[in-house]
């Protein structure tokens, strides 16, 4: 038994046009899953439509804006319509804007906390739903004594694990530490469907989202590459054995509540810099 074939699951990711989402759909759908990915682009990259080819499952694309209750219900019921079910999703789909927090404007918290925090809730309430469903038909009221049903997985960031001199993102980090704030409620209230709820804090890694910093801070990916144990910034590859483990129930069926974070030894040490 491969524990990582995960055929013919259907997995929603959000933020799946591009960077890490895209990553994401990409390692799950080489497992064999089913890809709804979601996003706010009218047009995916070429490479989330190859999927479908290259690994020979379904891959369908939603244009949504995360933030819109009503979008996402009418995209998650469409998913299901399409593909049948959802066992997996991922909520990729993130903005950040780099503001000191004395002039933090107040259109950058709520654009930040509407797509960081409230597009992440929205997503992973209607595919919870769609979850304890399926779970209520098949075992009634019994509650779960395995992790099978599914699996919820929110993209927190290692911002919250530590601050950057080189970034000023307090409404970012704030945006991320409230979905690390959702993870251990939201998989309590779930164990009992059989349904697990992690985040994944990715460090530094190399996607359009650090490329838009870096138009506006040009040393930025210097300053992060001195950051990290091996002197280099991610890239979205190295984030993916991580999701499949994540997804996968046969091995990381034990693991709910928790964030994992990946980070090239970034929150592990002290730079000499500053010992000196
Ligand atoms: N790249 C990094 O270094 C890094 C580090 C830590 C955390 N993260 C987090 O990982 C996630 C993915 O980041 P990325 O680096 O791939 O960024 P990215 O900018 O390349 O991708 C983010 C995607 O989210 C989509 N999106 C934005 N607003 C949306 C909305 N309202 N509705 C639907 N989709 C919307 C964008 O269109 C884009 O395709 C984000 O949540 C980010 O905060 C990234």
């Amino acid at each position: 038994m491969d524990m990582y074939d995960l055929t013919g699951r259907v997995a929603v990711v959000t933020g799946a046009a591009r960077g890490l989402g895209l990553a994401f759909a990409e390692i799950l759908a080489r497992a064999g899953c089913h890809i709804a990915g979601l996003d706010i682009q009218s047009e995916a990259s070429k490479s989330l439509y190859d999927l479908q080819k290259s690994h020979k499952t379904v891959v369908k694309y939603y244009q949504v804006d995360v933030t819109s209750e009503e979008n996402v219900k009418t995209t998650v019921a469409k998913v299901v319509q399409e593909l049948g079910r959802i066992d997996i999703n991922i909520n990729a789909a993130g903005i950040v804007s780099d503001e000191p927090f004395l002039t933090t404007s107040m259109k950058n918290i709520e654009k930040t906390f509407a797509v960081n925090v409230t597009g992440s809730f929205l997503v992973a309430q209607a595919c919870a739903n769609v979850m304890v469903d399926r779970y209520k038909k098949q075992h009634g009221d019994s509650p779960a004594t395995n992790a099978t049903t599914g699996t919820i997985v929110f993209i927190a960031s290692i911002a919250t694990h530590m601050a950057s001199s080189a970034q000023q993102i307090s409404c970012y980090t704030a945006s991320k530490a409230a979905i690390r704030g959702l993870v251990k409620p939201v998989a309590m209230e779930l164990s009992k469907y059989g349904i697990r709820v992690n985040s994944l804090s990715p460090g530094y890694t190399m996607t359009d989202m650090i490329r838009g910093l870096q138009s506006e801070q040009p040393d930025l990916v210097k300053q992060f590459e001195k950051e990290t144990l091996f002197g280099r910034i991610g890239a979205p590859q190295e984030l993916q054995g991580a999701i499949l483990w994540l997804c996968a129930d046969r091995a990381s069926g034990w693991y709910t509540g928790q964030d994992l974070l990946i980070d090239g030894g970034a929150t592990s040490w002290k730079h000499p810099a500053i010992l000196t």
